[in-house]
């Protein structure tokens, strides 16, 4: 009884330190982020496959009611939307574009070019002129076919090595550096009223930054068109890297592009290593103390959630011109891919929304930001 009114009391304190009171709760019902931010910037989500396919109500009604924004975060990937050499699967990707226009909601798309999930046979390509060939056919087949019914492409992503330099990659290895280039070229020519976007996690870090800098320079002193970047922010609760952040978005914005935060959520759990990576091929072993929360979050974790979502909307809405898009990885917790990775298995808390749709501390404390709290 006293550790249930103790944690009662630890949770009013924290709504209360985010200006929340039971009263302007109930009376408000549940704001909606789209509506909140709608003179800052877009809101976004990821969407999964039962999300595109309307198999999921209760997802769906928070879409609808929160994000004026989605991005497929599967269905759109080279392997599932080019199986074979001649074989494109746009049934998931048509679902997604009606979904979005029935709703009023933009298509940012997600991606052209990555050297991850690719299709098999592509991976078994040995010849240059066979994956030149591969590059250009996917590019101009799906970046055309969804021309002025996406707003938006993530043209390339995670290009780049934590120091700067271009990740060896199968585009690397057999068309040279100039591909990316390359496939802005594509894709511009592809579809002209479609904007496009290098997308990639840390990229607020010095090092980094400073190779994303050169990718869109290169790009522009080509005469290409590149509209944007997209930082992905998969970062940790109470180490967000705020000051890098703050560079990156006035680094970025003064080459005169849009800058985007595109993947955004906040892990609570240790990390295996010393550094943070979104590398979807790392793994790590499972144990209890790398789960430390299946059966909860403790208030002191919800409020180190909290604070942190609190002072990444603060920073976003300094620089809501700059700024054209926040998308998270996910609509609640429990559908977060980071309950799969790097552990298997794990309870992870990085979202607004709980597992059962509610939103969560964090998500009052970000909408107060909106009123300049
Ligand atoms: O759909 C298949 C299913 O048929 C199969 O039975 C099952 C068995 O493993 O796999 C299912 O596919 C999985 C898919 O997610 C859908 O759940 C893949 O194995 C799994 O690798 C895939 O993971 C995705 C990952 O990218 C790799 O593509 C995550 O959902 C997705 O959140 C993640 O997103 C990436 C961004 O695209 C780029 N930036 C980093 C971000 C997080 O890793």
């Amino acid at each position: 009884m006293a550790k249930k009114l103790s944690r009662i009391r630890s949770f009013a304190v924290l709504m209360l330190a985010c200006g929340i009171t039971a009263k302007n709760v109930s009376a408000q019902a549940t704001p909606s982020l789209k509506e909140v931010f709608k003179n800052d910037f877009l809101i976004g989500t990821a969407m999964n496959t039962p999300q595109i396919e309307e198999k999921d109500a209760a997802a769906d009604a928070l879409i609808k009611q929160q994000f004026n924004a989605v991005t497929p975060e599967n269905i759109m990937k080279a392997e599932i939307i080019q199986p074979g050499w001649d074989k494109y699967n746009f049934d998931e990707a048509d679902k997604l574009v009606a979904y979005a226009q029935k709703n009023n909601i933009k298509v940012n798309a997600h991606t052209l070019i990555w050297h991850s999930q690719l299709p098999a046979f592509m991976r078994r390509i040995q010849s240059a002129d066979s994956v030149k060939k591969y590059f250009e056919n996917h590019i101009t087949t799906v970046a055309g076919r969804y021309d002025g019914k996406v707003y938006s492409w993530d043209v390339v992503n995670e290009a780049l090595n934590e120091d700067g330099t271009l990740r060896k990659s199968v585009f690397l290895d057999k068309l040279g550096d100039n591909y990316i280039v390359e496939a802005f070229r594509l894709a511009q020519k592809a579809a002209p009223h479609t904007k496009l976007y290098y997308n990639d996690y840390n990229i607020e870090q010095p090092k980094k930054r400073a190779g994303a800098i050169a990718i869109i320079k290169k790009i522009q002193a080509a005469g290409v068109r590149i509209d944007g970047v997209g930082i992905q922010g998969h970062w940790k609760a109470g180490s967000v890297p705020l000051k890098d952040i703050e560079e990156s978005i006035k680094t970025f914005s003064a080459l005169g592009i849009e800058v985007m935060f595109t993947e955004l959520d906040l892990t609570v759990l240790p990390n295996p290593w010393d550094n943070t990576t979104a590398e979807v091929s790392a793994t790590a072993k499972s144990s209890k103390e790398m789960n430390p929360y299946a059966a909860g979050l403790p208030d002191s974790a919800q409020q180190t959630l909290t604070q942190s979502y609190a002072d990444l909307f603060r920073l976003f809405r300094k620089y809501k011109k700059n700024i054209s898009r926040v998308t998270f990885w996910g609509v609640n917790d429990g559908q977060s891919w980071l309950n799969g990775w790097p552990i298997p298995g794990r309870t992870n808390y990085p979202l607004l929304f709980d597992r059962d749709f509610k939103p969560k501390p964090a998500f009052f404390s970000v909408i107060t930001t909106a009123k300049g709290q």
